[in-house]
């Protein structure tokens, strides 16, 4: 299996869905459960397409719903790997719902998700590095060593003191 360097966009992946009845909580919005499920989904077949190995979901962060979303929408979900580590890749997704009417799409969520590349009995295997080439592409891809840090000393995974990215936000 190569593990050539790869771009951003090769791993780009779109999902659209109805909201229907199901997927609605009592006051007839999106189920914040629902979401995070296409949203999972999504960005798993993005991690996937990068990396061409069984994934599973590391961690989930900075979801935000920053709108509600109503039945009857129409959502649209793009995911694209933001940056890859060595066994691990940070995924970006974008949630945009589309107004019936005029078609005019309005972004309405978004979340990081981290995926790590696994063999078949759940050992972490090395991924290809990820190339960014637009200007939101090098952004996101900058700011997610900062990301993982944070994430990891959430998880009890790193200590503080060891999030250097971290520490250089608060000490000049
Ligand atoms: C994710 C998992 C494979 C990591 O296995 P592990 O034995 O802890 O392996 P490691 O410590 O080597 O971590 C692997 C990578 O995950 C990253 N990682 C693990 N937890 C993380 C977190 N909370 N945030 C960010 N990165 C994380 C590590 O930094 C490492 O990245 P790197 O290799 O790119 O540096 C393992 O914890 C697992 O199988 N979890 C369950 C996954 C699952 O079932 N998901 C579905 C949820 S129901």
């Amino acid at each position: 299996m190569s593990v050539k360097a790869k771009a951003a966009r090769e791993s780009y992946t779109i999902n659209t869905e109805y909201v229907l009845p199901n997927d609605t909580n009592h006051i007839g919005n999106l189920f914040g459960g629902k979401l995070m499920q296409w949203m999972d989904i999504t960005s798993s077949v993005a991690a996937h397409r990068h990396c061409k190995r069984v994934v599973v979901t590391a961690s989930v962060n900075n979801v935000s719903f920053q709108h509600p979303v109503k039945q009857g929408s129409i959502v649209t979900l793009e995911a694209k790997v933001s940056r890859a580590f060595s066994t691990s890749m940070e995924v970006f997704v974008d949630v945009w719902v589309e107004d019936l009417v005029t078609g005019e799409r309005k972004k309405c969520n978004e979340a990081i998700f981290i995926f790590v590349a696994v063999d078949q009995n759940g050992s972490p295997l090395p991924v290809p590095e990820l190339i960014p080439e637009t200007d939101d592409e090098k952004l996101r891809f900058a700011g997610a060593l900062r990301r993982r840090q944070l994430s990891l000393v959430l998880a009890g995974r790193m200590k503080p003191k060891e999030a250097t990215e971290l520490m250089s936000l608060f000490v000049d």
